[in-house]
């Protein structure tokens, strides 16, 4: 595994410090508006016939690998940058693996997984490190296999100062919907869906949606 940038530690440290609370607060997808469920629904509708697992990327405390098990996806596997994070994940989904990985270095062979969804987890990567990301979720996947991403859609950096009860200092990347869809189709994937909407209930941004196959 090759070091991991400042930035990313402070993302790990970040989410060492709220995971307890991030699980308290955040336990389901009850916060998701109908259309980002729609999303979830569509990545899951169009993934391809495979014994392969489901890769949760970025999956936090585990509130997706249940989104998807939900949905009918029964083989998964999560992956995720916090310790913390995953021990909660571990927690709720004892019958899942997990696994602490940056995003941008995975510990999994080529061609591993049929699809993967990576919901809110590149909102604190900078585009030169989503590229980096697409390419390593296009070599875990298999061709066909399809990525679904969700995130604060937008430009540039906010300073996110309390967060999940916490006084804690983290940039958050608000990212193009157009800007990811480039990325990914750089890194070898086709577009199917690309998709923003304005923010719902108390959101401070708008939210972006893509999904892709790789080629
Ligand atoms: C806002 S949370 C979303 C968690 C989960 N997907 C959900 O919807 O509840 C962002 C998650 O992405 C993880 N993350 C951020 N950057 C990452 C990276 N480079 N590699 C792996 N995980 C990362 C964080 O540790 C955190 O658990």
């Amino acid at each position: 595994m090759s070091a991991v940038s400042g930035r990313v530690e402070a993302t790990r440290g970040f989410y060492d410090t709220v995971a307890g609370a991030y699980a308290r607060l955040l336990p389901d997808t009850r916060a998701e508006a109908p259309l980002d469920l729609g999303v979830i629904d569509h990545f899951v509708a169009c993934l391809p016939a495979s014994d392969l697992p489901v890769l949760d990327a970025g999956c936090g405390t585990g509130r997706m690998l249940s989104a998807l098990a939900a949905r009918g996806v029964s083989r998964r596997h999560g992956v995720d940058l916090s310790p913390a994070m995953i021990a909660e994940a571990r927690a709720r989904h004892a019958e899942v693996p997990l696994t602490v990985a940056d995003l941008a270095d995975l510990p999994f062979a080529d061609r591993s997984f049929a699809g993967v969804l990576c919901w809110y987890a590149i909102i604190h990567s900078t585009p030169a490190e989503v590229a980096a990301i697409a390419a390593e979720l296009h070599r875990v996947l298999i061709p066909g296999g399809v990525i679904a991403l969700g995130f604060q859609a937008g430009t540039g950096e906010r300073v996110i100062e309390r967060a999940y009860g916490h006084d804690i200092t983290l940039h958050g990347v608000r990212h193009e919907t157009d800007t990811v869809a480039a990325l990914l189709s750089a890194a070898g994937f086709d577009i199917l869906v690309r998709v923003d909407r304005a923010p719902h209930g108390g959101e401070h941004s708008a939210q972006g949606f893509v999904i892709a196959a790789r080629r």
